[in-house]
Parts: structure tokens; sequence; C-alpha cells
């Protein structure tokens, strides 16, 4: 099993290799489809066993990290592209240094004082506008820094996107909702460049709001996390994403963008895909809101932004975290792929947001078709939290069910 490429709400990391195998078994030849990819530790299992694979996923940054593991890429892309990036930005490092050595020297002073005066600035650099020029290529130093990152992590992260952005300029395929996305080597060093961000970033595990310097403990994390060094862990990174994507990549293997609900119907592939996997968001936490930092950071719009945790206001609101339309988004999605004719394997917790019963589904598999078969199995897994609602515990045990349909 590959390594995932980083923690993630639920992932299915523990469950993959019985989800893979419960796939192979109801699939027909053809590509399978993984529409809530994730960080796809099932899509790239299913890539390692020899399947074509179709991730699909409504946030633009997972997109980006599914492209860079699973599509093929240029072999004329070495470890010498990622120097050249970063001797790209040095300038705009050592220009950005000059230009906010003001604030370089309150995080420092703040730093080696006590906790209060840490807390204190940084709840007075939560209080700023964050406007900002999109020319000037500052947003994460306006929007994030002293608080997520430090203000020399900022500059050095803003740095080393205006270089990819210059260097590998973004081509409309591969943010279109309607086009299946082809790799790039932009694709390898966002990927990087996302990777290094979360890795230095001053939070829990989601990203879903920054540490504060309440008490000795946390005043310590924000030292610690604070001094990560940016440009070591980019030319890590991006190293470790090349050997992944040869690795990985198969020439079938695809990654869409968007709702899986019209997943098929704005798909417009005559030919049939062998099997689709769900694993749908299965609690109210919106992962749009817990991710909105590698969202903002990959997307580099600029956008409006509220709350303590700085998240943008435009975020995709998913109905599978809403009690009130997850039983009927489900429901939808075993027809959809009923109508398209691929058999759906989709995984689901016992005490997940709603209950689901086999008979739901089994009554929406058989609207206006051939009979279905619908199997149930109960695992005992391992579910990753990474600080989602409820509690502390980095893991939970849950009963996990594994619903197929063909
Ligand atoms: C439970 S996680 C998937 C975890 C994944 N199987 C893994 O192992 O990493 C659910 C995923 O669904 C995505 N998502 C939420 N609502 C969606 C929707 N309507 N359409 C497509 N993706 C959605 C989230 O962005 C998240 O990545």
């Amino acid at each position: 099993m590959t390594a995932p490429l980083f923690g993630y709400m639920g992932t299915k990391r523990y469950l993959a290799p019985h989800v893979v195998r419960a796939i192979l078994n109801v699939a027909r030849p053809g590509p399978i489809v993984d529409l809530f990819a994730g960080t796809g530790s099932v899509s790239t299992a299913l890539a390692q066993a020899g399947r074509d694979v179709v991730a699909n996923d409504v946030m633009a940054f997972i997109c980006c990290l599914q492209r860079a593991q699973l599509l093929r890429i240029g072999e004329e892309v070495t470890s010498t592209t990622a120097d050249h990036i970063l001797s790209h930005a040095s300038s705009g490092i050592a220009d950005r240094s000059r230009r906010f050595a003001a604030r370089r020297k309150l995080d420092r002073d703040a730093i080696s004082a006590e906790p209060a005066r840490l807390l204190d600035h940084m709840s007075r650099v939560s209080a700023r506008p964050v406007c900002s020029d999109p020319q000037d290529y500052n947003l994460i130093t306006s929007y994030f820094g002293s608080c997520y990152f430090s203000t020399d992590q900022s500059i050095a992260l803003d740095s080393l996107r205006q270089s990819i952005d210059s260097l590998f300029p973004s081509s409309e395929e591969s943010t279109s909702v309607n086009h299946w996305s082809g790799s790039t080597v932009r694709d390898i060093a966002m990927s990087a460049w996302l990777l290094t961000a979360h890795s230095v970033s001053n939070t829990t595990g989601h990203g879903a709001q920054y540490m504060k310097a309440t008490s000795a403990t946390g005043y310590t994390r924000i030292c610690r996390n604070w001094r990560r060094d940016v440009v070591s862990r980019f030319m890590a990174y991006f190293v470790r994403l090349l050997g992944r994507n040869s690795l990985l990549s198969r020439p079938g293997n695809r990654v869409a963008f968007g709702d899986a609900l019209l997943f098929f119907a704005r798909c417009d592939s005559d030919s049939p895909f062998g099997a689709a996997y769900a694993d749908p968001p299965y609690t109210k936490d919106q992962y749009s809101r817990m991710y909105h930092l590698h969202e903002t950071l990959y997307l580099y719009d600029y956008p409006a932004v509220g709350g303590i945790g700085l998240a943008r206001n435009d975020r995709f609101i998913s109905s599978f975290s809403l009690k009130s339309r997850a039983l009927d988004s489900i429901l939808q999605l075993v027809k959809a792929c009923r109508a398209a004719g691929s058999p759906l394997v989709l995984s689901y917790p016992k005490s997940g947001l709603i209950p689901l019963q086999e008979e739901f589904l089994y009554l929406a598999a058989q609207d206006g078709a051939e009979p279905a078969v619908t199997t149930m199995d109960e695992l005992e897994v391992r579910h990753s939290r990474m600080g989602a609602a409820g509690g502390f515990l980095p893991h939970v045990q849950v009963v996990e069910r594994v619903f197929s349909i063909a």
C-alpha cells in the first residue's frame, strides 16, 4: 500500500484493501471512478492493482494532488526543475524580506518573549484587513502571516508560488469542471508547494483554525511550527512526488473536479465505467470549512474570508454533510450509478450522520432498472478524525459498512 500524501479527515487508509476487494468483486471492464477521492487511498490502491481510475472530488486542491500522483508526467521533469523554481523565487524572498522587515521583527520578538506577548501579537494580526493587490503575490503574508505561518514562512511560500505561476502558468484545462484533466509539471510543483504549506502550518491537522498561545504547551508548539523551514521541505516533497508519480501513473487514469451527484450527467465519455466507489462525508463537518486554508492557498484568489479561522465565504456546502439532505443525496447517487450501468460500492460508518439501512439502498437500486444484488459487510476499523467535532482523539474505532450494489 502506498503511504498517503498527508493525514486527511475520514481517510480510508486502513480500509482500502477491503474496499478494493469489494470493488474488484463487482467491477466490469472499464475505468473505476472514485467519486469522493480525498487523498486517494482507494484510487491509488486500485491503480496499483492494475486498474485505470478516475479520481473525482469537489475540492480543487485535492484534484491537484490527485493529478500529481495518478497522471503521467514527462520524463524531462527531474529534481533540477525544483532547483529552477527555487532559484527563480530567491529574489522574491529577498525583496519581501526587506519589505516586511518590521513584521518579521515583531514575530521574532514575540516568540522570544512570554506566551501572553505572542498571544497579543497574533490577535492583532488576525484583526487586520486582508485585502491585497493580486499583482503583489502577498496573499499568504497578508491573510495568513503571523498566525497560520510565521512571516518568514509566508514570504517563502508567496515567493515560491509566484515562481511556479510564472514558470508554469495554469492552463484552462486543469481548472475546468467539464474536462478530464491532464497532468503537468505544474501539478507536481503545486502539490509539493501545498504539502510544504500543510507540513509547516501552525494548525491541528485539517487547518480549520490556527493554534494560539493560550498555554505554555501551545506557545512551545507555535515557536516550533513557525521555525519550520519552507524551502528544504519544498525540495523534498517535489522529489517524493516524482517517485510516486512514476509508481502510480497509468495512461488511462483521469482526474475530474466537481459534485459527485453530477458526475455521470456531465461526463462525456461513451465507454461505460467498470464500477463506482463512493466514500461521501459522513459527519456534519464540511470539508470545505475544515480544509479552507488548503483551498485558498491553491486557488490564490484573494477571497472574502470570515470567522476566527479566516475561512473563505464562498466555500462549497456538501449536501452529504447536511442531516436533512444526506439520505436523499446517497439515494440519488445510487440511482445515478444504476442509470449509468455502473456497479457501486459505498462505504459509510454505522454511526454516521444518518442511519443508512440496506433496505433504502435496495429500493433506490430497483428504480426503473433490473433488480440489483445488494450486499453489506461490517468491519471494525480505525478512523482518523483530525480534530473534527466531538473530541481530540486522533483516531476512533468505528464500525464501517461496505455496501455493494451490482
Ligand atoms: C470521506 S472523504 C474521502 C476520503 C478518501 N476516500 C480518502 O481515503 O482519502 C470525502 C471527500 O468527499 C469530498 N466531497 C464532499 N462533498 C462532495 C461532493 N458533493 N462531490 C464530490 N466530492 C465531495 C470532500 O472534499 C472529501 O475529500
